[in-house]
C-alpha cells in the first residue's frame, strides 16, 4: 500500500504529520487527504472531457456525507447522489447546489420527496411504481411544475463482488425490472405524465468491482433498453447512468484497475454502438473510488494479550462502532504505525477493537510493528462506508474528522462528546 512520510519518516496525511494530528485532534480520528479526493474526481472527469462526452461525475455520498465533503464536492464541479432525508439535510447545509444532487433510495418516503421538491433537487430517480405514484400525486400539488427524473432499471447482471454488494442482479430490491416489462411500464407512466421529464435509466450493478466485463454488459443492456423505447415510446434519452462500483486497493493483495479504465471502457462501449439516437451524457456514481484511498484511521494501541502459540491480540481505543467493515463484510485492511510506517514487521498481531464482542477484529494477523501502548496506528484506505456507517455501539462516542491539505489540518466534524450521547434519552421518572 502506499502512503507518504517526512522527513523524520513519520507517516504524513494531506502533508500533516500523522503524529502530530493525533496529538491535535485525539483518537480515534478519521483523518482525509482532501488533495486525493479532488484528484479522484478530477480524474474521472478528465476521461470524460478527453472522450469529448457530456458527463456527471456524480458523487455516491452515501460513502462519506458531511458538511465539509459536500462543500469539496461542490468545490469540483461534481454532482452528487443521496439517499435519504439526512444526506439531502446535510448537502443543502453545505449549499450544495441543488440542481446537482440526484435523488436514490428503494423506499423514499412522502416527507423525504416532499423536502426534495422543496430543495429543488435536480434530478429524481425513481425506484419503483409506489414510489412513481407517491411523486406523481406530490408534483399535481404545483401544476406548473415539472421534475427531472431517471428510471432506475436491475439490468439482470451481476458484479462479482460480496454478496451485499450486489445490486444489479434480477432479484435486487433495487429499480424496475426488466425482462418482466416493469420498466418500459414504468416509462409509459412517466412519458404520459406532463409532470415529470424524463432524462433516461440508470442502473447500478455492485460495489467493489475488478473487471470491466460487468459495466461493459451493463452498458450493452441498456442502450438496448433505450433503443427499444426510442423505437416504440418514442423516447430519445439525454442521460445513461451506469452507477458507481470502482473497486479500490484496500491491501497489497487487491490490484484493482485505475478507476479511469472503466469509465473508457464504457465511453468505448457506447461509441461501437449503432445507436437511433445521438449518444446520451454520461453520468456516474462513484463514492468508494472518490474518497476510499483518502481516509486514514488513527488508533492508539492500549492494551496486549499474548496467547500461547497464536498471535497476540493488540487492541486499539476504536472498533466496529467506527469501522463496522471488517465485522460486517470480513473487509481486510493494512495498518501502518504513524511514527515508522515503512519499517519491516517484527511480528504478527491480531488489531482488535474496544468493543465487547469477539467479532470486533479490525485486521486479522496485522504485521505493523512497534504496537506497543501508546502507539499511533493509522489504518489505510478506509474513507469509504467507514465514519458514515459508524454507530454509538457500547455508546462509544464517534470519532473526529479531520480534513488536511496543503499541510493544514481542520477539524470538519467534532469528536461526539458524552452529552451528545443522551441528547435523544428522554427520563421515564
Ligand atoms: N450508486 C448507487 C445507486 C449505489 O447504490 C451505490 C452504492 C453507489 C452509487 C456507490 O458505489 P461505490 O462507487 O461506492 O462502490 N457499505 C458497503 C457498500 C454499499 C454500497 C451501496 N451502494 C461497503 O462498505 O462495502
Amino acid at each position: 500500500m502506499k502512503f507518504e512520510t517526512n522527513d523524520e519518516g513519520h507517516l504524513t496525511i494531506g502533508g500533516c504529520d500523522a503524529l502530530t494530528l493525533a496529538a491535535q485532534f485525539g483518537t480515534p480520528a478519521y483523518v482525509y487527504d482532501v488533495a486525493q479526493i479532488r484528484g479522484q474526481m478530477r480524474a474521472f472527469a478528465q476521461v470524460f472531457e478527453q472522450h469529448h462526452v457530456q458527463y456527471a461525475v456524480s458523487y455516491a455520498s452515501k460513502a462519506f456525507a458531511t458538511v465539509a465533503m459536500y462543500q469539496v464536492a461542490a468545490q469540483e464541479h461534481a454532482h452528487v447522489d443521496v439517499v435519504s432525508g439526512g444526506e439531502l439535510y446535510t448537502a443543502q447545509a453545505a449549499q450544495f447546489p441543488m440542481a446537482n444532487v440526484s435523488f436514490h433510495g428503494n423506499n423514499k418516503s412522502e416527507a423525504e420527496l416532499k423536502q426534495a421538491l422543496a430543495a429543488g433537487v435536480g434530478t429524481i430517480i425513481i425506484d419503483n411504481f409506489h414510489e412513481l405514484t407517491l411523486l406523481a400525486a406530490l408534483l399535481k400539488q404545483t401544476p406548473q411544475r415539472v421534475q427531472d427524473v431517471m428510471l432506475r432499471v436491475t439490468p439482470g447482471i451481476s458484479a462479482h463482488t460480496h454478496a451485499y454488494d450486489q445490486t444489479g442482479q434480477t432479484d435486487s430490491k433495487f429499480g424496475f425490472d426488466v425482462d418482466s416489462g416493469q420498466a418500459k411500464a414504468a416509462a409509459t407512466q412517466v412519458l404520459a405524465n406532463p409532470q415529470l421529464h424524463l432524462l433516461g435509466i440508470h442502473a447500478h450493478i455492485g460495489s467493489q468491482i475488478f473487471e470491466v466485463a460487468g459495466f461493459v454488459a451493463a452498458t450493452k443492456r441498456l442502450l438496448a433498453i433505450l433503443t427499444d423505447w426510442h423505437e416504440t415510446l418514442a423516447f430519445t434519452p439525454s442521460v445513461l447512468n451506469l452507477g458507481g462500483g470502482f473497486g479500490i486497493q484496500y491491501t497489497d493483495q487487491d490490484d484493482p484497475l485505475p478507476a479511469e479504465r472503466f469509465i473508457t471502457a464504457i465511453l468505448e462501449t457506447i461509441s461501437a454502438a449503432d445507436l437511433p439516437f445521438a449518444v446520451p451524457a454520461v453520468w456516474i456514481e462513484p463514492g468508494r473510488a472518490i474518497v476510499g484511498a483518502a481516509g486514514y484511521q488513527l488508533y492508539t494501541v492500549g492494551s496486549r494479550k499474548d496467547v500461547p502459540g497464536l498471535a497476540p491480540f493488540v487492541a486499539v481505543d476504536g472498533g466496529m462502532g467506527d469501522n463496522i467493515r471488517p465485522a460486517l463484510y470480513q473487509a481486510k485492511y493494512e495498518a501502518v504505525a504513524a511514527k515508522d510506517p515503512a519499517a519491516p514487521a517484527t511480528e504478527t498481531v491480531r488489531l482488535v477493537g474496544k468493543y465487547c464482542e469477539s467479532g470486533d477484529i479490525l485486521i486479522d494477523q496485522a504485521p505493523p510493528p512497534h504496537l506497543t501502548a501508546g502507539a499511533v496506528i493509522a489504518v489505510l484506505a478506509t474513507g469509504a462506508y467507514g465514519y458514515s456507517m459508524a454507530s454509538n455501539y457500547n455508546r462509544n462516542p464517534r470519532p473526529a474528522v479531520v480534513f488536511a491539505e496543503n499541510g493544514q489540518a481542520k477539524l470538519v466534524v467534532r469528536r461526539e462528546s458524552f452529552s451528545d450521547l443522551i441528547q435523544n434519552d428522554l427520563s421515564y421518572l
